[in-house]
């Protein structure tokens, strides 16, 4: 495959550009806010909301973020035809795709070498979409489309199937430099461990021993602690050289079973395995949250004015944690409720949220001062201890 090749995707004005002249940002200091009584170094303070158009404020941040900012998650209008309280959600599909070509391109500027985009889409756009990214971003640069699992029921009413996940596409700015993080083995994983013999070791999973392959100086004859004589079984050889099962078997690494009868397995103790594991593509709601979940989560922070298509913070934490360390930037140029903002907030890094609705004012700000206060228990705070601190700027664009 020759991911050089260039085929691209055209639509009526595509080729037409906004000419667009960066503006100033004027700060409302009536809504910024700094908490510094509040004593937590890990809380970040040269934050920013934006209130006004994604697209110009985009334009004005180069001057200062270019090549800086390490995480762009997006959660663009997903072009449903739908008419929220908050915004609306159905543009003509060719306006739909300018009006992300040209946001998209700035923020492929704004990346760092070793940062990544991640934008979540359903099935209204997302085809359309990963062919447009593949032009700005270089096809190479692709890294991978996560399912992300934001129903756990059917619909009942759905006409054709219903529908259980969105996308989320990702892609590197320079694949060679992105920086993806390996995720910490949680207790899941870590509950396969278990200590049946008492070793001192600690706890340990059993695994297998034999080869799908037939070597034949791997075939012998192991005995157990009863005398039990085991062979591979057909087809197979043991993993181990005679030396090293004698070895291992001396050791007290292999287990034959709770009576010594059992075909032997190897031990693999969690104190010496990998405690990181590289993230997959299949994102579960027991892992990273669903739609209902962040409805709730909205109504603990808004009640009655609770936003119409919030994210769960359990997928932002999962994003930021694969894309970035603390101190990072996180950039999000679609943030509705601000849940990227508040996410980011209480793992340490720092952020920029842009949103062009009323909701600027009326959910972003005090959701984040509530952060910034430890007002916030919900979401992530109590799994990752989040005690308040920190701040963030409110700026406006100045008229031109
Ligand atoms: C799907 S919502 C984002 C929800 C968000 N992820 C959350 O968890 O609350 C999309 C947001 O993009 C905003 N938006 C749409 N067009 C915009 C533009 N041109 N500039 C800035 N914001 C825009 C809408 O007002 C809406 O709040």
């Amino acid at each position: 495959m020759n991911l050089n090749q260039r085929l691209e995707l055209t639509w009526i004005g595509k080729s037409k550009r906004n000419k667009l002249e960066p503006r100033i940002f004027l700060e409302d200091s009536t809504l910024s806010h700094m908490n510094f009584s509040l004593k937590n170094e890990n809380a970040t303070t040269d934050n920013l909301i934006i209130k006004g158009d994604n697209l110009l404020s985009l334009k004005s941040l180069i001057s200062d973020y270019s090549g800086k900012v390490k995480c762009v998650y997006i959660d663009p209008p997903y072009n449903t035809g739908s008419a929220f309280d908050e915004y609306e959600d159905g543009l003509e599909h060719s306006m739909w795709l300018s009006l992300l070509r040209e946001r998209l391109v700035l923020i492929h500027e704004l990346l760092s070498e070793d940062g990544s985009l991640w934008v979540s889409i359903d099935d209204n756009e997302c085809h359309y979409l990963k062919v447009l990214i593949d032009e700005i971003f270089g096809r190479k640069n692709f890294l991978s489309t996560v399912c992300w699992q934001k129903k756990y029921a059917a619909k009942a009413d759905s006409k054709y199937l219903s529908e259980s996940h969105d996308f989320i596409l990702c892609y590197a700015k320079n694949i060679d430099k992105v920086m993806i993080n390996r995720l910490t083995k949680g207790d899941k994983q870590n509950s396969r461990y278990k200590n049946t013999d008492n070793d001192p070791r600690g706890p340990w999973k059993a695994g297998d021993t034999l080869r799908n392959e037939v070597r034949d100086y791997a075939i012998f004859p192991v005995y157990g602690p009863n005398g039990e004589e085991h062979w591979p079984s057909d087809g197979t050889s043991w993993r181990y050289t005679k030396d090293k099962f004698d070895e291992l078997i001396k050791d007290n690494r292999v287990w034959f079973g709770k009576n010594g009868n059992a075909r032997p397995a190897i031990k693999r103790f969690l104190s010496e395995v990998d405690t990181t594991m590289p993230v997959t593509t299949w994102w579960s709601h027991e892992d990273a949250g669903h739609n209902d979940e962040a409805k709730k989560e909205s109504k603990a922070l808004f009640g009655k004015g609770i936003f119409s298509t919030p994210k769960p913070e359990r997928l932002l934490e999962k994003i930021i944690k694969i894309a970035t360390k603390p101190g990072d930037i996180v950039l999000d140029s679609f943030a509705g409720s601000g849940t990227s903002g508040a996410v980011a907030h209480k793992l340490g890094r720092r952020w920029i949220m842009i949103e062009l609705g009323e909701h600027c004012e009326t959910h972003i700000v005090p959701r984040l001062k509530k952060v910034i206060d430890g007002e916030d228990q919900g979401g992530i705070t109590k799994a990752v201890n989040w005690q308040g601190g920190g701040g963030f700027r409110y700026l406006r664009l100045a008229p031109s």
